[in-house]
């Protein structure tokens, strides 16, 4: 069982989106097992962006996602990684595609709402930057094996 890490990005919760975006992962079947509204320190920003340091966009990006709070979530479930890439689209404006959640909701490649991990070694990397093992909660629920 796969967990990731899903942000509502400042521009989410100013937006008033993330009952939205919980209730597109609760559809798809995913179990909430992590959630919390904070404000990214500037080390957990370097440690979440680390593989963007030295981007040209790196400085506006960085200053954005300390701006203001965030909605912190994380996700299991069966390829869950994967999964929630596809639901929440692609990163460039132009590829966002209708019906997924960037697709739906966004229309700059800067203001994009939300961050899902891609591969499981950044989602672990992420996970711990973000939360104590206190903090996940790990509960069985009968529907599982129906969805
Ligand atoms: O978020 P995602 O994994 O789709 O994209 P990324 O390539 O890992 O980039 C991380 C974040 O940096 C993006 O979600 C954007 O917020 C920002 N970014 C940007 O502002 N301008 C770019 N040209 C590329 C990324
Ligand atoms: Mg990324």
């Amino acid at each position: 069982m796969e967990r990731t890490l899903i942000l509502v990005k400042p521009d989410g919760i100013q937006r008033g989106l993330a009952g939205e975006i919980i209730k597109r992962f609760e559809q798809k079947g995913f179990q909430l097992v992590g959630c919390k509204l904070m404000l990214m320190s500037e080390v957990q920003a370097k440690n979440h962006y680390h593989e963007h340091i030295g981007q040209p966009y790196f400085e506006k990006l960085f200053l954005f996602i300390t701006s203001s709070p965030l909605l912190a979530t994380v996700w299991e479930g069966d390829q869950v990684i994967a999964l929630s890439r596809k639901m929440i689209g692609k990163t460039d404006a132009m590829d966002m595609i209708p019906g997924t959640i960037r697709g739906d909701f966004s229309h700059h490649t800067n203001l994009n709402l939300i961050h899902g991990s891609d591969s499981i070694q950044n989602a672990n990397h992420e996970i711990q930057n973000l939360f104590a093992p206190q903090e996940l909660i790990s509960y069985s629920r009968e529907i599982t094996r129906w969805v």
